[in-house]
């Protein structure tokens, strides 16, 4: 009887300890984000991942057929991860009734076809206008409120400033990450989860509805001011420029404290999205974790003031605010279409706040964006925006359902993405220790020095040598110290040379060049590099004159796009 009590004890104690750690299991595999060094990792399957993404179209999958005719060309664009839209109006059809028969639908496709997915909540907005909400939402404006304008009309975006819009969407957005879990948490294809889409008021600088114009002239919520005080020495200076008019003010209304210009109605509304995006995200994360981030429509520069972008998003001038209003999100990303991209993303990329590129482009300028977030800013992932047009309209093209296969693969943006898969153990291992950078070279910025372990890399985009007026337009390359004189490159149309910045002699020569592939994150040796690979000037004696060898790295299109080379020195 002894024996069976202690037999049945030590039963249940084992019960419970597998009970124990297996809670733990499923919770510390939940995607999410992680620090190494310098940088912010996703974290998947217990292993950094980095999102080598595309976004479909706004309405793609709103039909299960037509992604059916888009999964597998994503498979050959060399795609990891899909940013696909679930809209609340397409899951909670009439009000109480949810069907999540679709993101189920969406799921098998991803899954089907190896893909991880990033949900995009076109909740209360998207692209600033409550387009994606249900019907019964718009047709009931007395109880969904309005922004209203200037004019004192109401336009179609709902209010921040009501907490009916903000209960019933997050409402649908909590069901929606219960169902995430019920489905999905043995699978983790689900990766992160982009709140709503370029959140902002469009048309004036802020909301005019009776509730808001009450709040703008209540005192600045005590938080806020907390939050600024206390980061005072390290704020952003575009939001330090604003409250500085006002000598730092940490009392009063929203004008007396940041002043009476646009800035103010823009940080104001920021604060109220912020606040009602903050709510939802942590209602959803009690369900389940996943890291959840913002997308902001960036300033264009035609715009004259906030209103004509969506007044509120996170912007370089908002983005503290966002910080201290929004502590349950994760990441402010930008969506970048402008062409000065490396400028945009060190915006983004300040005070704590880690790279995703949700939205870019996705031709030959989206594979250097790619490379160059990833390399420089430790970015989580990259990923442009329509790719189920360009994916489907090249296997549509008439007579062309044999040639396409290869023409997709050998667009620029999967060529990239195909190095960067190769690359990816190498660039996770290394983001934010310091050995790893990136550059991103046009016509008019044609050169780039790096700093990188014991060398300078002089990095410019490639030219011919006989020519030199013949020059590549675009030219980006990773380039990352893997030992003390040795270094892994890559990149498209670029020509890298190296400066000793150690004591000792001043040239650096090439020991060997090597080029390769990785496999399963092992480098796997090619061609050994020399003569012509290598050869950039005949000159010897004015190269020496300023310590250089005469040879360097040269990356020519996609050929020979991964290198490695050995340096040795040399007076
Ligand atoms: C940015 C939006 O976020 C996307 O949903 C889409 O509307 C694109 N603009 C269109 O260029």
């Amino acid at each position: 009887m002894k024996t069976n009590l202690l037999f049945n004890i030590r039963l249940l104690c084992m019960f419970v300890l597998i009970t124990v750690s297996c809670t733990t299991k499923i919770k510390n595999d939940i995607p999410h984000l992680q620090k190494q060094g310098t940088a912010t990792q996703l974290i998947v399957d217990g292993k950094p991942f980095l999102i080598l993404g595309g976004e479909v179209s706004n309405t793609a999958s709103s039909s299960l057929e037509y992604m059916n005719t888009v999964w597998l060309n994503l498979n050959k664009m060399n795609f990891n991860t899909v940013l696909i839209a679930v809209a609340w109006g397409w899951v909670e059809p009439e009000e109480g009734r949810f069907d999540f028969s679709l993101v189920d639908g969406l799921l098998e496709g991803a899954r089907s076809h190896n893909l991880k997915v990033v949900f995009l909540w076109f909740g209360s907005w998207k692209n600033g206008i409550s387009s994606f909400v249900p019907t019964w939402v718009k047709a009931n404006q007395e109880k969904f409120p309005r922004v209203q304008v200037k004019s004192g009309k109401s336009i179609e975006v709902l209010s921040t400033l009501s907490e009916t819009n903000r209960e019933y969407d997050t409402r649908a957005y909590t069901a929606f990450m219960r169902h995430i879990r019920e489905v999905d948490s043995n699978k983790n294809t689900v990766l992160m989860i982009q709140l709503q889409n370029e959140v902002g008021v469009l048309g004036d600088s802020r909301d005019r509805s009776k509730p808001a114009n009450e709040a703008f002239v209540k005192a600045v919520p005590r938080e806020l001011i907390d939050y600024l005080s206390r980061h005072k020495d390290s704020l952003l200076p575009e939001i330090r420029k604003v409250w500085e008019t006002t000598g730092f003010k940490t009392e009063g209304n929203w004008e007396e404290v940041f002043g009476t210009t646009p800035a103010t109605d823009e940080l104001f509304m920021a604060w109220n999205y912020a606040q009602y995006m903050d709510k939802m995200a942590a209602t959803g994360k009690a369900e389940y974790p996943l890291p959840v981030f913002t997308n902001s429509w960036i300033v264009q520069p035609e715009d004259k003031g906030p209103g004509d972008y969506p007044s509120g998003g996170a912007e370089p001038l908002t983005l503290e605010v966002w910080k201290a209003g929004a502590p349950n999100i994760d990441i402010n990303a930008p969506d970048i279409y402008l062409p000065n991209f490396d400028e945009w993303v060190a915006l983004f990329n300040r005070n704590g706040n880690p790279l995703f590129v949700p939205e870019s482009r996705g031709d030959s300028g989206g594979a250097a964006n790619a490379f160059y977030a990833i390399g420089q800013h430790a970015a989580i992932g990259y990923s442009p925006f329509g790719i189920d047009n360009t994916a489907r309209l090249l296997a549509l093209r008439p007579g062309s359902e044999v040639k396409a296969p290869e023409e997709i693969e050998n667009l620029p943006l999967p060529k990239a993405y195909e190095t960067l898969k190769q690359l990816s153990p190498v660039i996770l291992e290394n983001q934010g220790k310091g050995t790893i950078a990136a550059a991103w070279l046009t016509s008019e910025k044609q050169a780039k020095e790096i700093q990188l372990g014991n060398y300078k890399l002089n990095v410019e985009v490639w030219r011919n040598r006989r020519n030199p007026e013949q020059a590549a337009k675009i030219g980006y390359g990773i380039f990352i110290a893997v030992g003390p004189d040795e270094y892994l490159i890559s990149g498209c149309d670029i020509r890298v040379t190296f400066t000793p910045t150690t004591p000792g002699p001043q040239i650096a020569g090439l020991a060997s060049v090597e080029t390769g592939k990785f496999e399963n994150g092992k480098w796997i040796p090619g061609r050994k590099l020399s003569g012509d690979d290598i050869l950039l000037r005949y000159d010897l004696g004015a190269a020496a004159d300023v310590n250089q060898s005469g040879s360097g790295i040269q990356i020519r299109g996609l050929i020979h796009n991964i290198q490695r080379v050995k340096l040795y020195r040399y007076e």
